[in-house]
């Protein structure tokens, strides 16, 4: 690259000329040019299917992207991840969930310990826990309290392995501090029978504590100094842990090299270990590891997670569609979106790249979804008719765990139908609001069904995504800065809120104070 910055490249101007070239080619167009298209523009690796064929891209396209790919020294980058490089510059981290599922280096050290080491007796702890747990006849519920990262990824796991739980357990999951969900809980079990399980990496969010202070008065009033063995902890704040009260043995940690939304594979996924036991969590792992290893050797233009990334990068900074709809056609993913919206858009929502330096490119897309076929019935009129174009991940599953076939081909055929109705469109001229411009690109994933395996594949496949758009891009995916000041302006204003002569109160514009006075004089 000429410049550092890689839209001042040669790779982008020759994608930006060719983004001209393809205006006005449709998706018809390129499928009647080449009706055998979809053979091109599909990866298969094992069982997972992934057809591009209805983005926008010709063969040329392809090859100016993995161009750029190259430009950006991707390939360099993803050795740096799996190597255990301190490729978090702010926080001068490796970003090492590969190595939770034992994908990366197994000679890696971090503060002068073997990573490979501490994993194996991370493990061992979960499953000393996770059999403590399941011979304690009393203990019914165990309830996950975290938010973010420390929430969204086990909780989404538990509910999408449903069919993969033994029952033994009512696994349960608090993150908001509205004290409506604690409440709820407080209903629905009694605490003799509640194990709760505290995942916060740094053991200061305010919402984990507050529910985790309130679950802890909970306990104390009815199980007095026995509240302790009923609760657990996994945080890198070990000493904070013990403070609150979680009793040594209760403990697991939670490493710096691992960030909380990519966290799920080790000491985070504890609940997803009670839900479905050892089998499917090592299943689990497994097809994160294999979806790895495709992505460290495939080549580029034979790699699912590259050319997701790429032809993402393709819609955001060269056709201007910056958002993103993911669409599972599983009832059981229904916690997929925003599990992917926390990853992808807390990873990549950046405007300064690796070395500070201002952005004058699109980054991360605005993530939002639905399982289908409920989400048709919500904003999919927008997808096919609104004035924004939204590209689509269409996310289905050949089998079903049920025995009702038919439902399950329509919902699949929904999918299908879907995908192809964005992409041809129809043409009424006499009524146009029956009229669909189509030639609104998607992606579709296809996979054998919902098991263990298949969803570590299909995480892994995501997180690698968003790896390799962070790498074009070149911002750091594995830091989150942006979360901290809306944190902390809200500390503040519940200092003024508490105390009427703070002097937080001279500090808030006028909207802020006039709101938190009307809430002081109505509550
Ligand atoms: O939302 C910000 C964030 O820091 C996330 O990155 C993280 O997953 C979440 O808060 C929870 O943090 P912790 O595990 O430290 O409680």
């Amino acid at each position: 690259m000429s410049n550092n910055k890689i839209n001042k490249s040669s790779e982008w101007t020759a994608l930006e000329q060719h983004a001209k070239t393809q205006d006005g080619v449709t998706l018809n167009t390129l499928f009647e040019q080449d009706p055998g298209r979809c053979n091109d523009f599909t990866i298969k690796h094992e069982s997972v299917v992934f057809d591009y064929s209805k983005q926008r891209i010709t063969k040329e396209t392809r090859d100016l992207l993995i161009a750029l790919a190259r430009a950006s020294n991707l390939e360099e980058k993803r050795h740096q991840m799996f190597s255990g490089a301190a490729i978090n510059a702010s926080e001068n981290r490796p970003a090492l969930h590969t190595a939770l599922r034992g994908s990366a280096n197994q000679d890696i050290t971090f503060e002068g310990r073997k990573i490979s080491d501490e994993i194996k007796n991370t493990y061992d702890e979960m499953l000393r826990i996770y059999n403590d747990l399941r011979s304690n006849d009393k203990i019914k519920a165990i309830v996950n309290i975290g938010i973010g990262g420390s929430d969204l990824g086990p909780k989404m796991v538990c509910h999408a392995l449903k069919s993969y739980a033994d029952e033994r357990f009512h696994i349960e999951f608090l993150s908001n501090i509205d004290p409506v969900d604690i409440s709820e809980i407080f209903k629905k079990y009694a605490p003799e029978e509640t194990a709760f399980i505290i995942c916060s990496k740094s053991f200061g969010t305010q919402e984990t504590i507050a529910n985790a202070i309130t679950a802890r008065t909970w306990a104390q009033n009815a199980l007095d100094e026995n509240w302790a063995t009923h609760f657990y902890a996994i945080t890198g704040q070990r000493d904070k842990a013990i403070n609150f009260g979680v009793p040594k043995d209760h403990l697991l940690p939670l490493p710096d090299w691992v960030g909380g939304r990519y966290s799920l594979w080790g000491s985070i996924g504890l609940s997803i270990l009670c839900a479905v036991g050892q089998k499917n969590f090592e299943a689990f792992l497994c097809g994160a590891r294999v979806m790895d290893e495709h992505f460290k050797t495939a080549d580029l233009s034979e790699n699912i997670p590259v050319m997701m990334a790429l032809t993402g990068i393709w819609n955001i900074n060269f056709l201007g569609l910056t958002s993103k709809a993911v669409l599972p056609y599983a009832s059981h993913l229904h916690f997929f979106p925003p599990y992917i919206q926390q990853m992808d858009m807390e990873s990549n929502g950046k405007s300064v790249d690796i070395n500070g330096d201002t952005l004058d490119y699109a980054t991360g897309p605005v993530i939002f979804g639905e399982t289908g076929t409920n989400g048709q019935h919500a904003f999919y009129q927008l997808l096919h008719q609104g004035t924004k174009i939204i590209p689509c991940d269409f996310i289905a599953f050949i089998k079903n765990e049920t025995s009702f076939d038919d439902q399950h081909d329509k919902l699949l055929t929904n999918a299908l139908g879907q995908a192809r109705a964005l992409m041809t469109g129809k043409n009424d001229k006499d009524e146009p609001h029956r009229n669909f411009d189509g030639n609104r690109p998607s992606s579709t994933i296809l996979l054998n069904e919902l098991s263990p395996y298949a969803l570590g594949q299909l995480i892994s496949m995501y997180e690698h995504q968003i790896f390799v758009q962070g790498a074009v891009w070149n911002i750091n995916s594995f830091d989150q800065w942006g979360v901290e000041l809306g944190k902390k302006l809200a500390d503040n204003i519940l200092n003024a809120m508490k105390n009427s002569s703070d002097n937080q109160r001279q500090t808030l514009d006028s909207s802020t104070l006039a709101l938190l006075d009307t809430i002081l004089s109505l509550k």
